[in-house]
């Protein structure tokens, strides 16, 4: 059987090609197990996994728990908010004191940056990165490559700009170092104060115009302003932003061809997108979220099969 080249996910930094298309094989099998009568495999029967979230989410949770369902995995879920954390209990107390109960696997969301490789340095459980700070969110990454795959039949070649506030975002990152990896032509477009200085040095372009970017891509990923990472202006006004680097139908319509629209999720209806736009048969937004359950499926069985 073919494995993953890391023990743990962390990021897209750690994977190679190879775990990439690993991933989506697996995810393909995956794909045709929860669109069947019966969507459960028993796979992961004898494996339990903890959720731990200190950061509010609504699609990586309830996508990573329905994965590890259809895995039949034992699930528990952990929410800081509802917690000892409260109380000034560490990550690692909080974390040794869940494994304990004989857990094997965690899925983490922390503020922090790096706060997954900290933990998997100094706790005996596989971790899933669920979204760390501004630095990654791999599991978003795979499943928005995935679903350009699906779409437009491959990654590599692929021109894919990246919209919106770049600089604090953990989706860009991770959909940087993976669209690279696989081959795809990545540029970022946003205020020049939401472009990080050295995004050049990840081999990515930077377009300041919407409608260059637009019509040089084939993909368009419309990224969340981050207001609740932002302690300063970054930008005028919500409406300035919206004026330049919002995405509507008439924007569409002028272009030569049909682009893909992309969206993490949540979304800032009338901010970074309209909802003519996101609800149009242009938008595979929905499907992202779809795809979000097979990728996880599949990362969460091929990391199982790793541990002893
Ligand atoms: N895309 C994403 O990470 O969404 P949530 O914050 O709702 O999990």
């Amino acid at each position: 059987m073919s494995v993953l080249s890391v023990k743990h996910l962390l990021g897209i930094k750690y994977l190679n090609e190879k775990d990439i298309q690993l991933i989506f094989e697996t995810a393909d099998q995956f794909k045709e197990v929860i669109n069947r009568s019966i969507k459960k495999v028993p796979s992961l029967r004898d494996i339990t996994i903890a959720n731990i979230f200190f950061e509010n989410s609504t699609r990586t949770k309830l996508s990573f728990e329905l994965a590890e369902k259809r895995l039949s995995a034992d699930v528990i879920n952990f929410s800081a908010s509802q917690s000892s954390v409260k109380k000034g209990e560490t990550l690692i107390d909080t974390v040794n004191n869940i494994l304990s109960m004989k857990v094997d696997m965690v899925v983490m969301r922390h503020p922090n940056p790096g706060a997954g490789i900290f933990l998997a340095k100094h706790v005996k459980a596989a971790i899933i990165n669920a979204g760390d700070g501004a630095h990654e969110h791999p599991t978003q990454a795979l499943l928005d490559s995935y679903s350009i795959r699906e779409k437009l039949g491959d990654v590599a070649g692929k021109k894919v700009v990246i919209v919106g506030d770049i600089l604090h975002s953990r989706v860009a990152l991770s959909n940087i170092f993976a669209l690279k990896l696989q081959g795809a032509e990545v540029k970022v477009c946003g205020p020049k104060t939401l472009i990080p200085k050295y995004i050049e040095t990840l081999g990515v372009g930077v377009e300041p115009n919407l409608q260059k970017a637009l019509e040089w891509c084939d993909v368009a990923n419309m990224l969340r302003v981050q207001n609740e990472r932002m302690d300063i202006s970054y930008f005028p006004s919500t409406r300035e932003y919206t004026q330049q680097f919002g995405i509507n139908r008439h924007i569409l319509d002028s272009l030569q061809k049909e682009i893909v629209i992309m969206h993490p999720g949540p979304i800032n209806r009338g901010v970074e997108i309209t909802s003519d736009v996101a609800d149009s048969s242009q938008s595979i937004i929905l499907h992202q979220v779809e795809n979000g359950v097979a990728i996880r499926m599949a990362v969460i069985y091929l990391l199982a099969s790793q541990i002893k």
